[in-house]
């Protein structure tokens, strides 16, 4: 009886082995533990910075058709190799680029360090693939994180997980080369080894973290588990995470490592080029989110691509982001002579001119308190150290904008852009008005001020 007992519990233990012994590294990973408040005061810096640059270069600045050009034409190493012999950005000056990130109102900035491609803009000791081995001959990462760091922005580095070009990176269905059979895919990864590759990330990743000084954000990319995918066994993620945290203890990590269901495997989400509907969240808990986006549709520098969104287009992804709690990391694509595009530049300095005069309606804020409502055509923001609403105008009334159940709520209203006071009286009965008791109305002149989109910074009681 007894007997029969230990086996039944034994059986029991192989067969959980069986079904989960594949998750146990994800339960068991010891990455640092730290409370909810900790995460908080981690990444105030960030929350409150809530504008940064993102800014995808490589090879593929020079066929200018999109980053992913190598997957999309099917392009072997052999045929990408003319880019590599050529590269030579003669323009190339960070600190131009710092004075236009600072200037558009961004705190913070991100590089490709690497990018599915393979190409390094840095002088990484593991590689020939290299910026130094081509005509440019220098350090990219170096002179420009110097120049970043000049300006007093923060650091930050993208690191591709996928990599096209590296001999041991195993063919997948997002490789240029991939299969369309099982056969095809084991003969064409004969002799390729991923532990092999990843040693070789995982010593790339520590040359970035160890040789560039503080590096405040580190952005890896991508996971795509499954059939012909990858993730977090192919990469080591917890291993690797492990690294980065004890290299650069301060360091705020996205979620592409594909450990959704690790504690701490990551510390913001990454909506990508889309607007989300609401605060994301998870469990009930609201999650700390990063919006990354294009001013046209690709990253990497696209000669003939003409969708690009306008300023008030940009300014409102903006506004909208913080209304929902969020960050926005906006992409410029540099050409392959090391410049922003003009009409990259075109829309930084718009941008930048809005926030010259309203950035106070973006940093340190966040989403108004529940019993806010927005009138239409409006998006509130709101600043919980000073107390203050923000009501951005992207559509501007004509001379009065009812603020429903307000009446007690406010002491003072002016337009952010240049202080001037905004008068607001109480509904007055008329017949067919669309306020009542309890409401405000603020007078506003007819004339729209001559900012893009026009800000009310409302101070609280
Ligand atoms: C996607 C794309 C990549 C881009 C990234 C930015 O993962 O593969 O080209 O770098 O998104 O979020």
């Amino acid at each position: 009886m007894k007997c029969s007992h230990i086996s039944f519990s034994f059986k029991f233990f192989v067969v959980f082995i069986i079904l989960f012994g594949n998750i146990t590294p994800q339960v068991f990973a010891q990455l640092p533990k730290e409370t909810a408040i900790q995460k908080t005061q981690r990444l105030q810096w960030w929350t409150d910075a809530r504008f940064g640059m993102f800014i995808h270069w490589g090879l593929y600045s020079l066929p200018a058709r999109h980053e992913w050009v190598r997957n999309f034409e099917r392009i072997t190493n052999e045929e990408y190799q003319k880019y590599f012999d050529i590269f030579n950005p003669d323009l190339y000056n960070p600190r131009e680029w710092a004075k236009m990130c600072k200037q558009a109102g961004m705190k913070y900035a991100i590089i490709t360090t690497k990018h599915h491609e393979g190409f390094c803009l840095f002088d990484s000791k593991y590689t020939d693939y290299k910026s130094t081995n081509t005509p440019y001959g220098k350090d990219i990462v170096k002179e420009w994180v110097d120049a970043f760091r000049a300006e007093g922005l923060k650091i930050g580095f993208y690191y591709s997980l996928i990599d096209w070009h590296h001999p041991d990176f195993t063919i997948d269905k997002n490789h240029p080369l991939r299969q369309n059979s099982d056969s095809a895919y084991v003969r064409v990864n004969k002799g390729r080894d991923m532990a092999k590759y990843r040693t070789y990330l995982k010593n790339q990743v520590r040359e970035l973290l160890s040789n560039y000084g503080e590096i405040s954000i580190l952005w890896l990319d991508f996971s795509y588990p499954g059939k012909n995918g990858k993730g977090h066994d192919d990469w080591d993620s917890e291993n690797l995470l492990k690294m980065v945290r004890q290299l650069q203890p301060n360091i705020i990590v996205n979620n592409r490592l594909d450990l959704e269901n690790v504690e701490g495997g990551d510390d913001f989400v990454t909506p990508e080029q889309f607007k989300v509907a609401n605060w994301p969240e998870k469990d009930g808990k609201k999650l700390a989110w990063e919006t990354c986006q294009t001013f046209s549709g690709s990253w990497g520098y696209n000669r003939d691509e003409n969708t690009w969104k306008n300023t008030s287009q940009l300014l409102e992804l903006l506004i909208e982001t913080v209304s929902k709690g969020g960050n926005l990391l906006l992409n410029v694509g540099p050409t392959g002579r090391g410049a922003f595009d003009i009409r990259a530049q075109d829309r930084l300095n718009a941008m930048g001119e809005w926030m010259k005069f309203n950035s106070r309606s973006i940093y340190g804020c966040t989403q108004a308190p529940s019993g806010f409502l927005a009138p239409a055509n409006t998006l509130l923001t709101y600043n919980p150290t000073l107390n203050r609403l923000y009501i951005h105008l992207l559509t501007y009334p004509l001379e009065r904008l009812v603020l429903k159940g307000m009446a007690d709520k406010i002491k003072y209203v002016q337009f952010l852009h240049d202080a001037s006071e905004v008068k607001f009286a109480k509904p007055h009965w008329s017949g067919f008005t669309d306020s009542e008791k309890g409401d405000l109305v603020l007078e506003l002149p007819v004339i729209k001020p001559a900012v893009e989109i026009p800000v009310l910074e409302v101070f609280l009681k």
